[in-house]
């Protein structure tokens, strides 16, 4: 019997769910039995498995969320954790391993490969779009809508109000959402981690819109965005597994001396963990669909320590090695275009 293994590991992003349906229901097809490993690389530290069959991939389509959980476990911190993890994929006989995830779990996955010959498949999963050599990983497209929708209703009350609204949005080293959603809800500033913040632009931007008229302004923020003026401390001290700082209250900061050099009344919404509950978009639910059946495919042609990936609108596969070597980051091109709206 072929048996493949899948595991979500990482923040979870809408279209999980898809991803491991459509998995599932191709490898089943393919004559494969399916296990899926939960929470992670904990689930195959710990041997926390449950089987998948058609019945348990049913109506999970439109749903946010994975139902096989997820962690932010790093296998490799502790050699006794990774000798669990390699007995257990051998103990369960794995013909192959779908690992979906983003950058970290990427990484580990790739480590498993190099070092340790372990049958891995990576499909590229983040809200925050930053993995390289994909043109968009699955959860972006509904992270992006839900922060317009956001942007969209505080126009109004900003409006009404006279008021300055910050809006920080996710996005740890890339800027990806904050210049979308942006973008596409009309915002007067984007801030986001490949440019430092000069606050004296900043402020400058909004007194312009102030003296021709407009009295209110949007600022979107990306949580990993920093200061040009490094006196302006963001504050961030718990490390995750991976060593990265546990994000948020960017925007708390830059209310603050928003309001104290401009003397412009500024409120702030945090959108945090909102944009990546709920359900996907049709957009991500074809996006996971198509990576999961790829990602089964690969397996089929012993295609390990490849990842699925999207160019020009055409599933194909790229060596994890060449998609975990560096993030993909905001292109300067962009953001000079999205500054043509500033102010
Ligand atoms: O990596 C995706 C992401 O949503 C980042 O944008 C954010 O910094 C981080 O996850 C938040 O992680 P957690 O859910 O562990 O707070």
């Amino acid at each position: 019997m072929k048996r493949l293994g899948i595991l979500t590991g990482g923040g979870d992003a809408p279209g999980l769910n898809s991803v491991i349906r459509a998995v599932t229901r191709k490898a089943l097809l393919s004559g494969y039995e399916v296990m899926g490993f939960k929470n992670g690389w904990r689930g195959l530290i710990d041997g926390d498995i449950i089987p998948l069959d058609l019945r348990s991939v049913s109506g999970i389509l439109h749903k946010g969320g994975t139902i096989l959980g997820t962690s932010r476990t790093n296998p490799l911190e502790n050699p006794a954790d990774l000798q669990q993890l390699l007995t257990h994929v051998q103990q369960e006989q794995l013909t192959a391993l779908i690992v979906v995830g983003g950058e970290d779990t990427l990484g580990v996955a790739h480590t498993l490969h190099q070092q340790h010959r372990l049958p891995i498949v990576g499909v590229p999963k983040t809200i925050d779009n930053d993995i390289s050599e994909t043109e968009v990983t699955f959860g972006f497209d509904t992270a992006v809508n839900i922060a317009m929708e956001a942007i969209d209703r505080l126009h109004t009350t900003a409006e009404s109000h006279h008021r300055i609204m910050v809006v920080e949005v996710m996005g740890r080293h890339a800027g990806w959402i904050g210049l979308y959603a942006g973008l596409a809800g009309g915002a007067d500033v984007i801030l986001i981690p490949e440019v430092p913040i000069d606050l004296d632009e900043v402020c400058m931007m909004l007194r312009k819109r102030q003296q021709r008229g407009k009295e209110f302004s949007i600022v979107v923020v990306a949580e990993g965005a920093t200061f040009k003026d490094t006196t302006v401390v963001t504050k961030a001290d718990k490390l995750d597994a991976f060593g990265h700082l546990r994000l948020g209250g960017i925007g708390h900061i830059l209310s603050e001396q928003i309001e104290q050099r401009t003397g412009f009344e500024t409120r702030v919404t945090v959108l945090g963990h909102i944009q990546r509950g709920g359900s996907p978009t049709a957009y991500d639910r074809i996006l996971g669909t198509r990576y999961g059946v790829k990602a089964v495919e690969l397996v089929e042609e012993g295609r390990f320590g490849y990842m699925v990936a999207l160019k020009c609108n055409q599933m194909i596969a790229v060596p994890i090695a060449d998609a975990v070597k560096q993030l993909k980051t905001v292109d300067h091109e962009l953001y000079n275009l999205a500054k043509t709206f500033f102010g």
